[in-house]
């Protein structure tokens, strides 16, 4: 037995919360004002009636004119808070301009090389009003695309703050992604502006963007200007006409910008993620709904006080960053912390010392950072006092319940409730989630969200308790995204066909008999790397575009710190020299076509794959073999011979 499943086995104790925690908690004080002895109540009236939920909730934004209804479900189609005008910048920011929180700090940002800024409500009001005059004198008009491949700099909540304010669509950008894949991001969005820095500090180094950045904007004619911050100091050639520094043009702007008055249903972004093909997917969020559901859960699930000061370390190149780092505790009026480099430099204590230092109440990261910070060891937080910490969370993959539990010990100091968070990019907020109030078994997401419908389901549909199954909503929530963009069809097929009007989440769940939710991994050939999701396609793709390489088959290997770490089987064209050598230049061929994060750990020069009659490669066949596992039927494969050719790396 693997010493993970050993743990999971041995692991059946239940975590409760703490009186003060249950009695100090939103959502406690939010059940006894509606009269509700108990979450199972909450949960039963909000699913019999999930307008009166949401309507409750929504009231506590401002909107331009009023919603008229709350809700209308005809799926896959649904809008929420019809006729309804806001921008979810004005309540971020300008309202707070109005009010105490106006001189408060917004954001405390740490560079990897320890210097600090600090930005109040104001400061970040006035920076998001000049750039978004900057993007006005550039043309930018409501419902133009702009994309924005930025690191973990001020700039990129203040870029994306600017396009919502005048009703353009921001579309991010993992940083760590490469020049290649901004371009195909850029043309798939039609995008008008790009902004990008010189580069930025990862691990004492310095990584350029910019210079990346020119050689594929020939390739990309819809954008008319590139914007590029000057963060690290490098050289940045720059293009007449075209390139423009972002202080050059901040300087000459007003502070002042109107707040454009949206549909409840306008596109508010665009952000691209992983399916099963080689091509991303645009999954589009729309500013009323996206507005309310961040909201509501970083009310109840962090149980967000004024007081507060929340780290959410993530990256904001993702869900979780555009939700709970940019949107949701601005629009809450909390104090974050962003920093800016890797958790690990200069050395393993970084993050426990920035928690000290800005003596952070809630922190929220992923089971990968864990599972790394395990590894070396509890002597490094204890070196630092982590007492101001009340709650932490988990989001992008299964924790263990190994790490979970270290976790709550050496970083929580064992009173600290861990909220394990289930969402995607798609669902915009939480989904499957525990509240501060309560009981928790490590490794468990626990239940889902007041009024949303989640459920187990068997091939046919049918719900399952006990055994694994498809991990299915069957009912709308706020955040959800509203399609792909250019792509209704896919978004019908891939989520919306396997089981008429439900949407298909791609997971593998199992719920037991108290209906707690345990979340065992995709079903779909889409990997969790370090939490990043990365489709076995896209990475195939990327190695066929090698002009040595003739066939690719990539699946996911267990690893017990990432997750999974990326194998790839490659057949080469005939004549080509095999050396290791030519795995290197494959690894590196991956960094450039898609970004790090989806570079091989392996690659394996092999003389065939298997393959159905119709050519199609069997992934399942491969993934069994990756993880020692017995094969299974092959009776459908053209070529079972090509299952032993799999053990034989032809370099060696
Ligand atoms: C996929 C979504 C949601 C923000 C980060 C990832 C996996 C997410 C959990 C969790 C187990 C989780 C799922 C999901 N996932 N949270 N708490 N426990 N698995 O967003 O890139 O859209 O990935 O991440 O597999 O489908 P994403």
């Amino acid at each position: 037995m693997s010493n993970e499943l050993e743990a999971l086995l041995k692991e059946k104790r239940v975590f409760n919360p703490s009186t003060e925690i249950i009695e100090g908690s939103n959502i406690k004080k939010w059940m006894d004002k509606h009269n509700l002895k108990d979450y199972d109540e909450l949960q039963e009236k909000s699913l019999e009636n999930p307008q009166w939920f949401w309507n409750e909730i929504a009231g506590e934004l401002e909107w331009f004119q009023l919603y008229k209804k709350v809700l209308k479900w005809d799926p896959p189609n649904v809008e929420w808070f019809l006729d309804g005008k806001t921008n979810i910048v004005h309540n971020a920011l300008d309202r707070h301009i109005e009010g105490p929180h106006k001189d408060k700090i917004a954001f405390i940002w740490e560079g990897e090389n320890g210097e600090v800024k600090k930005l109040s409500y104001n400061d970040l009001y006035m920076e998001v009003n000049r750039f978004a005059n900057a993007l006005k004198s550039l043309g930018v008009e409501k419902g133009d695309r702009v994309s924005i491949y930025l690191p973990m700099i001020l700039e990129l909540p203040i870029a994306m703050l600017a396009c919502a304010k005048i009703g353009a669509i921001h579309s991010v950008v993992f940083s760590g992604f490469s020049a290649k894949a901004f371009a195909d991001r850029i043309n798939d969005a039609g995008s008008k502006i790009a902004i990008t820095a010189d580069g930025f500090n990862r691990r004492g180094k310095v990584i350029h963007l910019k210079n990346k950045v020119n050689e594929i904007l020939k390739d990309t004619p819809s954008i008319t200007n590139l914007l590029i911050v000057q963060h690290a100091g490098v050289e940045a050639v720059m293009k007449d006409g075209r390139d423009v520094w972002w202080h050059e043009i901040r300087d000459g702007m007003d502070s002042e910008c109107e707040t454009v008055s949206m549909d409840s249903e306008d596109p508010l972004f665009i952000l691209y993620t992983s399916g099963t093909t080689g091509k991303p997917k645009g999954v589009v969020h729309v500013h009323g709904g996206y507005m309310v559901g961040v909201y509501a859960t970083l009310k109840f699930v962090f149980d967000m006080k004024e007081e507060d000061i929340w780290w959410c370390a993530a990256d904001i190149g993702w869900i979780t960053g555009h939700s709970y780092i940019v949107y949701a505790p601005l629009i809450f009026g909390v104090t974050s912390i962003m920093y800016e480099g890797a958790p690990e430099y200069p050395n393993p204590g970084r993050l426990w010392r920035m928690l000290e230092d800005y003596k952070a109440t809630i922190f929220y990261t992923a089971p990968t950072t864990i599972r790394m910070f395990m590894k070396y060891g509890e002597k490094w937080p204890q070196k630092y006092d982590l007492t101001s910490l009340r709650l932490l969370g988990s989001v992008g993959e299964p924790i263990n319940p190994e790490a979970w539990v270290w976790y709550h010990k050496h970083i929580g100091g064992d009173k600290c409730p861990i909220m394990d968070t289930w969402w995607q990019t798609e669902t915009g907020m939480h989904i499957i989630t525990p509240l501060p109030i309560s009981d928790l078994k490590p490794g468990s997401v626990f239940k889902p969200f007041p009024s949303i419908k989640v459920d187990v389901v068997d091939d046919d549909g049918e719900s399952i308790i006990g055994g694994g199954g498809h991990l299915v909503i069957k009912s709308p929530w706020p955040a959800m995204f509203r399609n792909l963009y250019n792509n209704p069809d896919r978004y019908m097929e891939t989520y919306w066909s396997t089981f008429p009007n439900i949407y298909l989440s791609g997971d593998v769940a199992r719920q037991d008999e108290n209906g707690y939710f345990w979340i065992q991994g995709r079903e779909d050939d889409v990997m969790s790397v370090a939490g990043h999701r990365i489709s076995s396609a896209e990475v195939e793709s990327a190695l066929v575009s090698h002009h040595d390489v003739a066939e690719a088959a990539v699946v996911g290997k267990a690893d017990p710190i990432k997750g999974e770490v990326i194998y790839a089987f490659v057949i080469l064209k005939q004549g080509i020299k095999r050396n290791s050598d030519l795995k290197n230049i494959l690894k590196n061929h991956v960094r450039n076509e898609i970004g790090p994060i989806a570079s091989p750990a392996d690659i394996i020069l092999v003389s065939d794959l298997p393959k159905t009659s119709s050519g199609k490669i069997m992934r399942r066949v491969i993934k069994a073999k990756v993880k020692g596992e017995p094969v299974g039927d092959i009776s459908t494969l053209a070529n079972p011979e090509a299952v032993d050719e799999l053990d034989k790396d032809l370099v060696i």
